[in-house]
């Protein structure tokens, strides 16, 4: 049955004559009762809307001179006739576009013109009823239009002021809505996103497996995930809605990185003091039969005995000597003492470390560059610091000595005066650290080196140093080509 329309003159405005009589025969085929008055450019258009009363629009987007600025004209009008874009198909961008510039809806160019033709004249179906009171309801209506147009802008400002990063799209994928700081990601506007399937912005072919829709692309329960994208953390909700007659899904990333470092790091601090509670424990209770059996051996030592006798006391001495080493360092480690702080400059610190080891460096030579910025005064235990520092220069030699290449590592200071840290930054050309163990190498006695070479606690010790002096040390690292450790030490009060 034929349904009976309110709309009954259109205008259409179509370069395309053949296209212009197919969309008439689909007019005619919905209800016999359509007037349609056809042009070919917007000037005539403008023509015919001065002289007639004309329902509504139809007018053919990429062919027709200027059809953007036709439909934002129309719309300064005081008279409110809908008007619809005729898109072709794969240029669904330009559809928004049309939107954008006050289109009321747009229709695909095609040969399903009679179904789509007439959903869209439902539409605006109730468009046109008030369009026909136009004369007792004027103010009326444009009162309405008013409350819908400010109450669209109140929420998209809502959701604008939200920092969280919202979408919402469709069945397939493409973006309906969004607020300003998901657009904002990409360096985009809301506007120039919309339409534009949601995972092309990440630079993907096909949806995140977070995002894939059900098998008839029904909308997905609501649900939370974590995923990291582009090197970020974010929790990820999506919630299924029913937007402008369609199923919809709204989605909202909240960045979580800084939460996750945060939490990563009270777990690690969790752990390393009950590690230290439980270290220092041992550490003295080894040292005392260690400290006896170092002065026995020294006592047996000063006594002539047969060769033999004399080696093997030796090499009793020499282990209970790195016997003696590791304990100090596990009491470094779980240091019961507090920082003795005093006004230090790290500069000055950072020098004297290096001269302390400067035999060394030369006989391995390694190239020592020193880059300092001018830095304030800090409150800091210098020997713990330069204990901090000797245990990263420590791991950068031998780091290198693992390589072909000539050593070099770099002592760089600065000052943040953002965040207000002073930033230590111990480069090297090291063999680096794999990024799977990267996790673990402040954990206390966590070492890929040969047992005789490395206990595994001069990172450990650092990070303690570092953290009581109210700082942070983290690592960056690419294997094969180097290391780079950052300290950020507080400004003094
Ligand atoms: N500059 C670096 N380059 C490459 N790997 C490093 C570097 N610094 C630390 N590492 C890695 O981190 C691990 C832990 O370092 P840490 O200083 O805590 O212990 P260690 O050097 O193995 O032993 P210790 O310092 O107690 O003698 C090292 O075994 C090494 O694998
Ligand atoms: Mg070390």
């Amino acid at each position: 049955m034929k349904r009976k329309f309110n709309i009954h003159k259109v205008l259409l405005i179509n370069k395309n004559v053949k296209d212009s009589g197919l969309l008439e025969q689909a007019f005619l085929t919905i209800s016999s009762s359509f007037v349609i008055i056809k042009t070919r450019d917007t000037k005539k258009g403008i023509g015919v809307l001065n002289s007639e009363k004309i329902d509504a629009v139809l007018i053919e987007y990429d062919l027709v001179n200027s059809a953007p600025d036709f439909i934002r004209d129309i719309q300064k009008g005081n008279l409110y006739i809908p008007v619809i874009a005729i898109i072709e198909k794969g240029k669904e961008l330009q559809a928004a576009e049309a939107i954008k510039k006050g289109a009321y809806d747009y229709l695909l160019k095609g040969t399903g013109y009679v179904e789509s033709l007439s959903r869209v004249l439902e539409r605006i179906q109730g468009a046109s009823e008030l369009n026909n009171d136009k004369e007792d309801h004027l103010e009326q209506q444009s009162m309405l239009f008013m409350k819908i147009y400010n109450s669209r802008n109140w929420l998209q400002n809502i959701i604008d002021s939200i920092t969280d990063y919202i979408f919402v799209i469709d069945q397939n994928y493409k973006i309906l809505r969004t607020n300003k700081a998901f657009a904002n990601l990409f360096g985009s506007e809301p506007a120039d996103i919309i339409m534009r399937p949601y995972y092309e912005l990440f630079g993907l072919s096909e949806p995140h497996e977070w995002c894939v829709l059900g098998e008839n692309r029904d909308p997905v329960s609501p649900h939370s995930v974590e995923r990291t994208l582009n090197n970020t953390y974010y929790l990820i909700s999506y919630y299924p809605i029913f937007y402008d007659e369609h199923e919809a899904v709204v989605y909202i990333m909240k960045d979580i990185t800084e939460t996750r470092r945060l939490k990563d790091q009270v777990y690690h601090l969790d752990k390393l003091s009950s590690l230290g509670t439980l270290t220092s424990g041992v550490a003295h209770e080894i040292n005392n039969p260690l400290t006896g059996i170092i002065g026995y051996t020294e006592m047996l030592l000063m006594k002539k005995g047969d060769d033999t006798t004399t080696k093997y006391l030796q090499n009793v001495h020499d282990a209970a000597l790195r016997c003696k080493r590791i304990v100090e360092n596990m009491l470094a480690f779980s240091r019961q003492t507090p920082a003795q702080k005093s006004v230090e400059n790290i500069n000055d610190i950072i020098d004297k470390t290096i001269e302390l080891h400067e035999y060394w460096l030369k006989s391995t030579n390694i190239e020592i560059i020193k880059n300092y910025g001018k830095v304030p005064a800090v409150s800091v235990d210098r020997q713990q610091m330069q204990q901090v520092i000797l245990n990263l220069l420590i791991n950068a030699e031998q780091a290198i000595s693992d390589t072909d290449t000539r050593g070099r590592i770099e002592f760089k200071t600065s000052f943040d005066s953002k965040s207000k840290y002073t930033v230590i930054e111990v480069d090297d050309n090291g063999k680096g650290i794999p990024q799977d163990i990267l996790p673990m190498i402040f954990d206390p006695f966590f070492t890929t080196k040969p047992v005789n070479k490395g206990t595994g606690l001069g990172l450990s010790i650092a990070h303690g140093i570092v953290s009581e002096q109210g700082g942070t040390i983290e690592a960056t690292s690419v294997a094969g080509k180097g290391t780079s450790f950052i300290i950020r030490i507080p400004q003094i009060n």
